[in-house]
């Protein structure tokens, strides 16, 4: 969008005069700056042929009851995107006009507040959902659970609260089947992580910075699809072998870091995956270094800090791919580099002189 165009959207939320119904897209990032435009819902709510309301960081006033209450909404309104503007609670109950078109909210970085209400879970056809970063506490609402087009649910940074077996039998509904990405990192949720092995589509798992506890159970061995694992930074313990991890193929993305977890694999094993990205920092992999990852030609992000490793850094390590963008804190792992190894690395990489 240029800025004539940009312009003209702002006159045209700001004037509300004229409106052409037929109007079909709204959109801008940034830099249309409608912070004045406190009847823009009156304005979206005349446009009964509009698909999609895109407009994310443009300082987008909170909803303002509606002057009128009789419109044709839209029955093809597919897509609210409204991240980074000041939407409070009050815009839930303007969503639900739209409960059977729209198929991707994404609200992050608003000001929501309170519980998420139990009516969005009246939406048939929604797929994703994202409320990530705004003040919502409780759990999720139950309904939810019945929306069976669900797939990707986002709601990291939030305040929730409550057990996290709990969030996960509220999804076991014909959720389970539909979702592929569940993200509940830097909330309040605690007890223990829960078997996720009825949720055949389930591709990704965020739960950092939560205060789970327990062990990572090995029921997510039956999630063959899954490709990011996040458990970091809460309370969890014991040891996770080749018999979590066997059948995950599609892994790409694992972080077990900072937790008292333990990873013990067997100095043969080579795993199905190609892991891209790795956090293990604080597991405990030593005292020797760990060979499977001599496999894993793929790496672009490796943490294997305070693991208590003390062995000498294999040649085969140093030759590992020039993919490999951060070796995170490095300096930190109690290895000597004695090998001569061609390093593809480059200085910057810190730890070879
Ligand atoms: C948008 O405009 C208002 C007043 O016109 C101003 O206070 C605000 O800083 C502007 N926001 C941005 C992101 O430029
Ligand atoms: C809604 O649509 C009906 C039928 O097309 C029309 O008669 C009516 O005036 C419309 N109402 C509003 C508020 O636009
Ligand atoms: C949202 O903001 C509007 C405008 O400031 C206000 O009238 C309304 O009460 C707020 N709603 C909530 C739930 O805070
Ligand atoms: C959508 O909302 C309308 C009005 O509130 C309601 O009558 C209808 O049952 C809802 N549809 C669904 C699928 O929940
Ligand atoms: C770990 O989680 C706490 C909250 O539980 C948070 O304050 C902290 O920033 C997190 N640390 C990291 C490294 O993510
Ligand atoms: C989470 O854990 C932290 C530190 O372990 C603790 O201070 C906090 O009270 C816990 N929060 C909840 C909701 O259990
Ligand atoms: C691995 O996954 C396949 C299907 O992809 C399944 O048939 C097999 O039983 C699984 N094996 C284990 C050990 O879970
Ligand atoms: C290797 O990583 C890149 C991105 O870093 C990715 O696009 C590619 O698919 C990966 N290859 C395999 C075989 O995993």
């Amino acid at each position: 969008m240029d800025r004539r165009s940009l312009r003209l959207l702002h006159a045209f939320l700001m004037l509300s005069l004229h409106l052409n119904p037929a109007l079909g897209f709204i959109s801008g990032v940034g830099d249309a700056n409608v912070s004045e435009a406190y009847d823009w819902a009156d304005v979206v709510n005349r446009l009964s042929y509009l698909t999609s309301l895109s407009l994310s960081s443009c300082d987008l006033p909170p909803i303002a009851p509606s002057t009128q209450t009789h419109f044709n909404y839209s029955k093809s309104l597919t897509t609210v995107a409204l991240s980074d503007n000041h939407q409070n609670s009050s815009i839930f109950g303007w969503l639900l006009n739209f409960n059977t078109s729209l198929v991707e909210i994404d609200l992050s970085s608003n000001q929501l507040k309170g519980s998420i209400p139990d009516a969005l879970g009246k939406m048939n056809s929604l797929e994703s959902l994202n409320f990530d970063e705004n003040q919502l506490e409780g759990s999720i609402p139950k309904s939810f659970g019945n929306i069976c087009t669900l797939s990707s649910l986002s709601l990291s940074n939030n305040r929730l609260s409550g057990q996290l077996v709990e969030f996960i039998s509220i999804l076991s509904g014909c959720a389970k089947d539909s979702l592929e990405m569940l993200d509940l990192s830097l909330n309040q949720i605690t007890g223990s992580l829960p078997d996720f092995s009825t949720f055949s589509s389930l591709k990704e798992i965020y739960v950092g910075s939560n205060n789970i506890t327990g062990t990572v159970p090995e029921g997510i061995r039956n999630l063959h699809q899954l490709e990011a694992f996040d458990v970091s930074n809460n309370t969890m313990h014991g040891v996770v072998t080749e018999g979590h991890l066997s059948n995950l193929s599609n892994l790409w993305f694992l972080d077990l870091s900072l937790n008292s977890l333990a990873l013990q694999l067997n100095k043969e094993w080579v795993p199905p995956f190609q892991l891209r990205i790795i956090y293990l920092s604080s597991c405990k992999l030593g005292p020797r270094f760990p060979s499977w990852l001599q496999t894993q030609w793929n790496i672009s992000i490796l943490d294997i800090s305070d693991t208590g490793i003390s062995d000498k850094i294999p040649k085969w390590f140093v030759e590992l791919p020039p993919t490999l963008q951060y070796l995170d804190k490095l300096e930190k792992l109690n290895c000597i580099m004695v090998s001569e190894g061609r390093c593809r690395l480059g200085p910057e990489a810190g730890f070879i002189q």
